[in-house]
């Protein structure tokens, strides 16, 4: 048997559509695997019920068939499924080192971002890797179509979970097919904020670079108390807010001693919208790790 502890993951970033990804300390799903004639999948808690163990509807299901590793694959949800914090992906990415392992198939961790990114397919019908990547790797990460760059990083972060959940294949449905020149070039220069921030462990330089009016606004208009959220985590003192992956969690970034106040200001600020949230207060943090 293996078991896997599989971090939670925030994609986009704002303005890193598809491509930009970092892990947080937590929460996480811990992932056991055991040898079997056919695959089978047992979910337990958090969201556990909306989760099917069809291991063709399920997103480990994809991954051990294309590792063509069956197993016996027990899911323990420590991240809530259509939370935009990588539920699906860290599922996918602690199934996949467990059974790259389990059946000795010697795949390198960035070898098994495209295999985990099958599993999303599954989920929001498109492989995107900006979940898997870093759930696998740590750090930072940047998924492009020729494969993934990682780096360490130490920002601290909140990840506000309201309760209403959105699907991320809703969520793709709201994103624009075109861009304007101006818009390009916005992003252009918030993208690259971005990743010197994360090289250099800055807070302030990532907030500037979640920056985006591509795809953001039309996410955020999906989220009940979204606009009121953002404003108030920038009051207690956050340097950039943007939707986490697909929403509905929002991600703040600030000064490490700020993390309580930015916390409390969110949870505020949805349940003044009657909607129901919690906070994690964390920071970017490790890949996947055998237990
Ligand atoms: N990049 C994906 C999306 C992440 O925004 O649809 C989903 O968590």
């Amino acid at each position: 048997m293996r078991t896997v502890r599989a971090p939670a993951t925030s994609a986009n970033l704002g303005s890193g559509f598809d491509t930009f990804g970092v892990a947080l300390e937590r929460p996480a799903d811990v992932v056991s695997v055991e040898r079997a004639e056919r695959t089978t999948i047992e979910v337990t808690g958090a969201g556990a019920q909306f989760i099917p163990e069809d291991p063709k509807k399920n997103t480990v299901g994809a991954v051990a068939e294309a590792l063509d590793a069956p197993a016996h694959i027990r899911i323990d949800k420590g991240i809530r499924p259509a939370s935009g914090l990588g539920s699906s992906a860290a599922s996918a990415a602690g199934a996949a080192l467990a059974l790259n392992d389990l059946y000795d198939r010697g795949l390198s961790r960035e070898e098994l971002v495209p295999i985990a990114a099958e599993g999303e397919a599954v989920v929001s019908g498109a492989a995107h890797a900006d979940n898997v990547a870093p759930s696998l790797l740590g750090g930072f990460t940047i998924a492009t179509a020729d494969g993934v760059r990682a780096v360490d990083t130490n920002v601290p972060l909140v990840a506000c979970l309201p309760e209403e959940p959105i699907s991320t294949r809703d969520a793709r449905e709201v994103v624009p097919n075109h861009v304007t020149i101006e818009e390009m070039v916005t992003t252009v220069g918030s993208a690259a904020t971005l990743t010197l921030g994360m090289c250099q462990s800055d807070p302030k330089l990532v907030g500037r670079g979640m920056v985006d009016e591509v795809v953001t606004p039309n996410r955020a208009a999906l989220i009940t108390g979204y606009e009121d959220a953002a404003a108030a985590a920038v009051d207690a003192g956050a340097y950039g807010v943007t939707v986490s992956g697909s929403g509905p969690s929002v991600l703040a970034v600030c000064a490490p001693d700020r993390r309580r106040n930015v916390a409390g200001a969110m949870v505020e600020a949805f349940e003044a919208n009657g909607e129901k949230a919690r906070a994690y207060r964390t920071w970017t943090g490790d890949g996947a790790e055998f237990v």
